[in-house]
């Protein structure tokens, strides 16, 4: 199937999915901002990563529904907060006005909480596809993923670094718990979705997430001063003015692009193991890297 064919019925998937979830809010205003973040045309990257995973590995679709819209809640939740006031006062987001531009701080930081917890609620949620042992281990990937021991981790980094300096070092560490980790856990998740697996695919599959989970904030930095304010549905150029440490602030922009691409071969070998159906896994990598939203 072509790329673009697997990517619209996937996304119309997990979209349906996520319209069940989030029509349900006792009080119309955070119904309302909660819809808008949701449905304002994200890339859906993360819930592609798990329909992918899980087709790699023999999986079906239906198994992997409530993890993709689960980790899509978990993102949409760290967007609305990272782009408040108090974090990377972002006034643009997905070529509309970010949440609380849209509504107000106190509605955007409390639709983020809701969508947070939403993410729990539909990570949980009964399906007769996944066995509970399985969906038990996708909570905890979920709840690590998105704490103190990977997003929010990163985040802090990121918040505390601004304005200062950072060592590579640090800086790929950041990149890696503040974006990579839920990356990793859409892959993990998409894995435990398809059933048992050896160690040798978890480790492939860990490998090919994390490369693609540095790349894709890289590139992230790279079209901050690059990408086109209307293409991106995101201020070109914020980094620099809200003095963040990047890739290319640290290494500079050729530098950085020979590192999204030595990134892509290694998870373009990571996958070697994998047989046909590791197809959208492959394309994704691609995407990942060519992306200019
Ligand atoms: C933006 O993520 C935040 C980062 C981790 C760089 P995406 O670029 O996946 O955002 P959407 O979901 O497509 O808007
Ligand atoms: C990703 O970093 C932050 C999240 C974990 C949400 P950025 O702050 O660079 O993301 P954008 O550029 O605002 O999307
Ligand atoms: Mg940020
Ligand atoms: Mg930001
Ligand atoms: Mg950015």
């Amino acid at each position: 199937m072509r790329f673009s064919e697997s990517y619209d019925y996937l996304s119309g998937r997990v979209d349906a999915v996520l319209k069940i979830f989030v029509k349900e809010a006792e009080e119309a205003s955070l119904c309302e901002a909660m819809h808008y973040s949701v449905f304002s045309g994200g890339k859906r990257l993360r819930p592609m990563l798990v329909y992918a995973t899980c087709q790699a590995l023999g999986g079906t679709y239906k198994a992997a529904d409530i993890p993709a819209a689960a980790i899509e809640c978990l993102h949409v939740y760290s967007l609305i907060h990272d782009d408040l006031p108090a974090i990377d006062n972002d006034d643009l987001r997905r070529g509309k006005p970010t949440c609380h531009r849209a509504f107000s701080e106190s509605t955007a930081i409390l639709s983020g909480d809701a969508l947070h917890s939403l993410a729990f609620e539909i990570i949980s949620s009964p399906s007769i596809y996944i066995e509970p042992s399985r969906q038990i281990e996708m909570i905890q990937t979920l709840g690590i993923a998105g704490g103190a021991k990977g997003l929010i981790a990163g985040q802090i980094i990121d918040m505390l670094a601004t304005g200062t300096h950072l060592d590579l070092c640090t800086l790929e560490r950041m990149h890696r718990l503040k974006t990579g980790a839920l990356i990793r856990a859409s892959v993990q998740m998409g894995a435990l979705a398809s059933g048992p697996l050896s160690q040798e695919h978890i480790n492939s599959l860990n490998r090919y997430a994390d490369a693609i989970g540095l790349a894709f904030q890289i590139q992230d930095d790279i079209l901050d001063l690059e990408g086109d304010t209307e293409v991106l549905g995101k201020k070109k150029g914020a980094d620099i003015l809200q003095g963040k440490v990047t890739y290319p602030s640290l290494i500079g922009l050729d530098e950085s692009k020979r590192k999204v691409l030595t990134l892509h071969e290694e998870a373009v070998s990571a996958l070697l193991i994998f047989d046909d159906k590791s197809l959208l896994l492959r394309q994704l990598a691609d995407f990942v890297v060519k992306r200019n939203a």
